[in-house]
């Protein structure tokens, strides 16, 4: 039967790239299958995190989930940390995973960067946990941007290693699921780099607490060459600004590059950038105030995570535990 896991390191503020390439995804197939949301934070933890701020932003990180429309009785809304079974079988996975497949990860030779050395054993060894969250609900689809693809085709090598290594089927072939014109959101200052939490100047993201005039300030400033829109989509191919603002217009519009060019064929963006400004902040605000009031009551995120977590034990410690017969862990 088909599950969906996944997941969001709250490491730092939601952006609009989490937003459309996972939440409102999240959303999208909640009620079409199983569906299983964690807020990593055993994740985060690979680079250090103030521990006041790690608890608050693991509380931000479910609040934007509920806000955006994730229901508690319909998804199982969770933090890792609470479901021991995922670091438990992250060992196994240490032990299966070989140190060449982990060489490969490009996300941990940008995220370290020229001083490996210096980089935690924890980010070293992070897509392997990854492999666990997923592998210890047996999920076979897991929504993620782009940048998550090579980890998800990890989780399918550990998966495969493993049911070779000791002669079962027992863990599935998950299937990555990216689709959708936000798949890799940019950064707005610099349409080669991604937007992520963590870079460095805040003008370069949108994030999901921004105000309206803060998110009509970003869009206004947001680097693009100086041409106008082009009459076809194909005029996008080589100009990354551009082609980043009509994806985000698409995305949060729920319709395609082709559809928003047909809308403004030529527009400068004097007319595009305004418009793009007035639809983020409509579909970003409400969810914006619904984060706000959510935070205003970190009692009611702890009593929804821990009922959640009680949700995922039930299913992820018997795969556990079956596990530990097929490795020969004796448990009593
Ligand atoms: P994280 O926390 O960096 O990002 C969470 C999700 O948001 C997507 N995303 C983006 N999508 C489009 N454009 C962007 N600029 C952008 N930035 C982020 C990510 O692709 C991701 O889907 N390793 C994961 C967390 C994780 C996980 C898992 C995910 C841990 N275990 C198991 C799925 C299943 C991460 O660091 O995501």
């Amino acid at each position: 039967t088909p599950r969906v896991f996944s997941g969001i390191k709250p490491s730092g503020g939601l952006t609009l790239g989490n937003y459309l390439g996972a939440i409102k995804r999240f959303v999208g197939m909640q009620g079409q299958m199983e569906t299983i949301y964690c807020v990593v934070d055993m994740h985060a933890i690979t680079v250090w995190q103030d521990p006041k701020e790690l608890a608050n932003m693991t509380r931000e990180v479910a609040a934007g989930y509920l806000a955006a429309g994730l229901d508690p009785s319909q998804s199982i809304l969770f933090n890792q940390s609470q479901v021991a079974a995922h670091a438990e079988l992250g060992w196994i996975f240490n032990c299966v995973a070989r140190v060449g497949w982990m060489n490969r990860m490009t996300q941990f030779k940008d995220k370290a960067g020229s001083n490996a050395e210096k980089a935690s054993l924890g980010l070293y060894a992070y897509p392997s946990l990854m492999a666990a969250d997923i592998l210890v609900y047996h999920a076979t689809h897991v929504p993620v941007g782009e940048d998550q693809k090579q980890h998800v085709e990890l989780t399918r090598d550990i998966a495969a290693k493993f049911n070779h290594d000791y002669k079962v089927d027992f863990f599935p072939a998950t299937e990555p699921v990216i689709e959708g014109p936000a798949m890799r959101i940019m950064n707005l200052r610099d349409g080669t780099k991604k937007m992520s939490k963590s870079g460095e100047s805040d003008m370069e993201r949108i994030n999901m607490t921004d105000d309206a005039d803060k998110i009509a300030k970003k869009f206004k400033k947001a680097k693009t060459d100086p041409e106008p829109l082009p009459e076809t989509v194909e005029g996008l191919a080589s100009r990354p600004e551009a082609r980043n603002l009509v994806e985000i217009y698409a995305a949060l519009d729920d319709t395609t590059p082709e559809a928003v060019i047909a809308q403004y064929p030529g527009a400068g963006w004097g007319t595009f950038k305004p418009a793009l400004a007035d639809l983020a902040v409509a579909k970003l605000a409400p969810i914006s105030v619904e984060m706000a009031r959510f935070m205003d009551d970190p009692a009611e995120i702890d009593r929804i995570l821990a009922s959640g977590s009680e949700k995922a034990r039930a299913i992820a410690d018997p795969i556990l535990k079956q596990t530990y017969d097929i490795v020969g862990l004796l448990r009593g």
